[in-house]
Formats: structure tokens, sequence, C-alpha cells
């Protein structure tokens, strides 16, 4: 952990950092990673479920699987790493660009989260995809309607589809001072390129107990511990370190 100092030396209150994050930042909550159970999420092949087709194809068995991924999101809590990231915010200015659909950083205390990858407690007209709403509970029913009278569709990002924050996304990230990776196996683009839009003298930090494809990047320096440990181990030096310069 010592090594990181250097990282920091040109880190002053109010400086940007983002943090960008992936399923492994929620995997200490109770919800399953995709990439760590033999390609299966929570027992499917992601494009039974989560791509275009398989909607066209089931939607009944497409929305069954989010609604039951929004009933697990209401039984669980943010954890350490959720509550840590947010307690920079008592000295940084900190954005979460976050490829998860859960709401843990939000619950956790985060106050400005950016969803690539969309929100699974907001459901999605299907006609006109301008129309998102807040989701009462855990289900969507195949019999709801959006204003325009089509059936509403979970607010996510399927494989195949556009990810409509990704500009928004690097825009943030190469106004970053401080990058902090944490839980994300940097294998699915765009997310993973977002990466190569900070300043190549902005330091990187990687918190993932994974091997993880750093190449093409300068300045990383990547922290082997789960998140709760090693975000709050962090963000404690880090704010000590604001505290003692
Ligand atoms: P992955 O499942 O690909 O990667 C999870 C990462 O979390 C891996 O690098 C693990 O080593 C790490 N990990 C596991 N447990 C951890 C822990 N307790 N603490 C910290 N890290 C841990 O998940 P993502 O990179 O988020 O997209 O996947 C990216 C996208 O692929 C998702 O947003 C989703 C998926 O398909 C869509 O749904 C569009």
């Amino acid at each position: 952990m010592n090594s990181v100092f250097p990282y920091m030396r040109n880190l002053r209150p109010g400086c940007r950092i983002v943090v960008l994050s992936g399923a492994g930042v929620s995997q200490e909550s109770g919800l399953a990673t995709f990439r760590d159970n033999n390609g299966l999420w929570e027992e499917h092949d992601v494009y039974e479920v989560a791509t275009p087709e398989a909607w066209s194809r089931n939607p009944e068995l497409v929305q069954r699987f989010y609604n039951a991924r929004r009933k697990q999101l209401l039984e669980v809590f943010p954890n350490d790493a959720h509550k840590y990231l947010a307690k920079l915010e008592e000295v940084f200015e900190v954005v979460v660009v976050t490829q998860n659909v859960d709401d843990l950083h939000e619950r956790g205390g985060s106050s400005n989260v950016v969803h690539l990858h969309g929100e699974l407690r907001k459901s999605r007209s299907t006609l006109d995809e301008s129309l998102v709403y807040d989701v009462d509970g855990w289900e969507i029913t195949m019999e709801e309607r959006c204003e325009k009278g089509s059936v509403l569709r979970p607010h996510v990002v399927w494989f195949g589809e556009m990810v409509p924050m990704i500009e928004e996304a690097a825009s943030i990230v190469q106004s970053a001072d401080l990058l902090l990776v944490v839980g994300t196996s940097l294998s699915v683009y765009p997310a993973a390129g977002l990466l190569h839009e900070a300043s190549s003298d902005v330091p990187v930090i990687l918190i993932d107990p994974g091997e993880l494809n750093t190449s093409g990047l300068r300045n990383v320096h990547h922290i082997r511990e789960k998140a709760t440990v090693g975000v709050k181990n962090l963000v404690l030096k880090m704010l000590e370190y604001q505290k003692d310069s």
C-alpha cells in the first residue's frame, strides 16, 4: 500500500477523482459477477437473457430474469467499498462511472453516479427510449404499458446495443486527476476503453484480486485485494495523507 503514495503527491482537496467500477465492487454485497462463474450469469448464458435477440425470442424469460435480479437487489446492502468510495467526497470531487446496474453506490452515499449500462430499478418503453420510469418494488409485468401504450422493458444495456452514456463517461474520465478502477475485468468494450481516455500522466489505481490486462497504460498501480479491503485501506490513506500534507 505504501507504494501508492507517489500517486497521491499531486492530489489536493477538490481534485477530481473518477471511479470506474464493475461487478466486483458489489460481489461482497452478495451480487454475482459476470465472468467468475463458468461464463454463466446467475445460471444463465448471458445471450439467453441479455440481448435484444433474447427479448424478441422470449420476452417473458428476460423480464423474469431481470425481475429476479431486481428482487435480489432489494435484499442486499452496500458494502464497505461503496461506503468508503462515498467518503472520498469529504475531500475530493468524485464521479463514479459504473458498469453496474445496481444502485449500491447511491445507497452507499455517492452523490454523483453515472450508469453506463443502465439501471435495474428503472423500466423503459419499448417504443420510445426516452420514456424511462422508476420501478415500484421488484416487478415489471408484461401487462404494464408506457404512456404511448407499449410494453416496458428493463432499462439496461444489452449486448449488441449502443451505450448511450459512453461519450459523457469519456469526457468525465478525460477530466480526472486520478482514476480509481474497482472490480472490473476490463473485458467489455466500450467501457474498458475508458481507461485510455485519461491523460497519460494521470495515475490509475486498480483494485481487483484478479489478473488484469493493463497493456498500453502508464502510471498504473494494481492493488490485488477484494474491494472492501482494498478500497477501505486506500481511502483511509488518501484522507490521512490530505490531513498531513
Ligand atoms: P466481470 O464479471 O467481467 O469482472 C468482475 C471483476 O471483479 C473481475 O476482474 C474479478 O476479479 C473482480 N472481483 C471479483 N470479486 C471481487 C471483489 N470481492 N472485489 C473486487 N473485485 C472483485 O464484471 P464487469 O467487468 O463489471 O455488461 O463486467 C462488465 C460488463 O460485462 C457488465 O457491466 C455487464 C457484463 O456483461 C452488460 O450487462 C452490458
